[in-house]
C-alpha cells in the first residue's frame, strides 16, 4: 500500500489532537484512500513535556523550516500559528520543496493567502486548509467543490468560539464579560492573545478566506469593516432579549451592486432565526446560493473540532485530491474593495445615556427626524435611583436607515449636550 509521510510542526491541544485521531482511524483512512498516513517527523517547542502521545518513533525537529524542507515527508502539516515566521517560512518551504500543506493557520493565510497559493500553483503542491475557518465544519470544503455550481449572493456567519461563548454565557447567566473570557481561555477556546478574538479580527481573517472562496476575490482581511464585542454590556444583552434578539458577532460578505461587502460586528438577530440559537463555543455558516442555501452549525474550536479538520484534509490528499487553494487559479482572482459601511443599510438598535432633564426627549426625537430615521420603538427607562441626577437609559429601534444617517443623527444628540456617555449602536439583521 501507498505510504504518505507527514512532518507535523505545533504540538499543543490541536497537534497532538492529530497525532491521536491519526492513530485511532488509521486502519479506516488506509481502506478509504488506499494509503496509510503516517507521521514520522514532529518540530515543537518543547521536546520534553509529556503530551499523552508517544513520539518514539518520529524524528524530532527543532526547526520547523528543515522539517518541511526534510526530503523524508511528503506532506507538512502546520499548526503554530501567527502570520510570520517561523510559520509563513516553514509552510513556504515545503510548497518551494513540492511538498502539500495542511495548515490550521487562519491568520497567516488571512496576509499571505495568496502568495501561498501562488508558490503552491507554481510547484504544483496542494495548499489545504479546512481547520483555518470555523473549526470541526467543512465550510472550506462545501464552497470550493461542493458548492461550485452555485452563484452565491451572501455568505455570514458566527466564526468565533470565544465570542459566541463569552456572549452566551453572559446573556444566559447575567456573568460579567472579564469572567467568561477567563473561562474561554482557560477551556483552550481564545487565542493565544485574546485581542484577535474579541476585537474582531479572528472572525475578519476566518471571513477574508470564505469570501475568497465564495466570490473568487483575493483574501484581504484589510478590506473588512471590524469591530469586536468589547463595548457590549449585559445592559444590551439584557434590551435585546427583551426586544425579541439575540446578539452574535456575525461576519457578513455580501454580494452588492458596489461589490462584495466584507464586514464583522456585533449584529441583534431575531431569536426565532437558526443562528440565534447557536451558542456557546458553536459556530455556524450560512451560505446563500442561487440552487442551494444552507447552514451548517457544529463546533468551532477546540482540540478535536480542529484536529478533524486537518485529518479531513490529510485523508483527501492521501486519496490523491489537488484543486487550486482558493478553488481558482490566482489570476483569476479579483481584488476586494473595502466596505463602504457608511451606505451599509438596515435597523439600528440604539442605546444613550440621555441626561435626565426636559427636553431631552425632544431633543433626541428631532436629530431622528432631521435624518429622516424612522423608530420602530423608543423605551426609556428610568434612572435606578429615580429623582436623582443619574442619565436614563433612552434605547431606539430605527426601521431600515443608513449607517451614515445613523452616524450623523448620534453625532448631532451628542453635540446638543443632552449624552451623559458614549452612545451604543448595534446593526439589527430581520426578515
Ligand atoms: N480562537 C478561535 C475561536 C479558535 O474562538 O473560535 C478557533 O479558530
Amino acid at each position: 500500500m501507498r505510504e504518505m509521510k507527514v512532518g507535523l510542526a505545533g504540538l499543543g491541544t490541536v497537534g497532538a489532537g492529530v497525532v491521536r485521531m491519526l492513530e485511532r482511524q488509521a486502519a479506516s483512512i488506509a481502506v478509504r484512500t488506499g494509503c496509510t498516513l503516517k507521521v514520522v517527523a514532529i518540530a515543537a517547542r518543547d521536546r520534553t513535556r509529556d503530551r499523552g502521545i508517544d513520539l518514539s518513533g518520529m524524528r524530532w525537529f527543532d526547526d520547523p523550516v528543515a522539517l518541511a524542507r526534510d526530503p523524508d515527508i511528503d506532506v507538512f502539516v502546520e499548526l503554530m500559528g501567527g502570520d510570520g515566521d517561523p510559520a509563513r517560512a516553514s509552510v513556504a518551504a515545503a510548497l518551494k520543496a513540492g511538498k502539500a500543506v495542511v495548515t490550521a493557520n487562519k491568520a497567516l493565510l488571512a496576509k499571505h493567502g495568496v502568495e501561498l497559493a501562488a508558490l503552491s500553483e507554481e510547484h504544483g503542491a496542494s495548499l489545504r486548509f479546512e481547520a483555518a475557518v470555523a473549526g470541526g465544519i467543512p465550510i472550506v470544503k462545501t464552497l470550493r467543490e461542493a458548492m461550485a455550481g452555485n452563484h452565491i449572493a451572501r455568505v455570514s456567519g458566527i466564526l468565533n468560539g470565544t465570542c459566541n461563548y463569552i456572549l452566551t454565557r453572559m446573556a444566559d447567566e447575567k456573568l460579567s464579560f472579564d469572567l467568561c473570557l477567563a473561562d474561554a481561555q482557560r477551556l483552550g477556546y481564545a487565542e493565544a492573545d485574546p485581542t484577535f478574538d474579541i476585537d474582531g479580527y479572528d472572525t475578519a481573517h476566518k471571513l477574508s478566506i470564505l469570501t475568497s472562496l465564495a466570490f473568487g476575490t483575493k483574501v484581504d482581511a484589510e478590506a473588512i469593516y471590524v469591530e469586536g464585542i468589547r463595548s457590549l454590556t449585559l445592559a444590551d444583552l439584557e434590551a435585546a432579549d427583551d426586544l425579541g434578539y439575540k446578539v452574535k458577532l456575525l461576519g457578513v460578505a455580501v454580494r452588492t451592486d458596489e461589490g462584495v461587502e466584507q464586514r464583522v460586528h456585533p449584529t441583534m438577530v431575531p431569536k426565532h432565526w437558526p443562528i440565534a440559537q447557536v451558542s456557546g463555543v458553536t459556530n455556524a455558516v450560512a451560505v446563500d446560493g442561487d440552487a442551494v442555501a444552507l447552514t451548517l452549525v457544529g463546533p468551532g474550536a477546540g482540540g478535536d473540532a480542529t484536529a478533524s479538520a486537518v485529518v479531513g484534509d490529510l485523508s483527501d490528499l492521501a486519496a490523491g485530491g489537488g484543486g487550486f487553494a482558493f478553488g481558482a487559479p490566482v489570476a483569476a482572482l479579483v481584488a476586494a474593495e473595502r466596505a463602504p459601511m457608511q451606505h451599509h443599510e438596515g435597523g439600528y438598535y440604539i442605546r444613550l445615556a440621555a441626561v435626565n432633564k426636559p427636553g431631552t426627549a425632544a431633543t433626541i426625537a428631532r436629530r431622528m427626524a432631521d435624518e429622516g430615521i424612522s423608530l420602530e420603538s423608543i423605551v426609556q427607562r428610568r434612572p435606578e435611583r429615580s429623582r436623582s441626577d443619574e442619565p436614563a437609559s433612552v434605547i431606539l429601534i430605527t426601521y431600515a436607515t443608513t449607517e451614515a444617517a445613523v452616524r450623523r443623527a448620534v453625532a448631532a444628540i451628542d453635540a446638543d449636550g443632552v449624552l451623559a456617555s458614549v452612545p451604543q449602536v448595534i446593526r439589527i439583521e430581520k426578515d
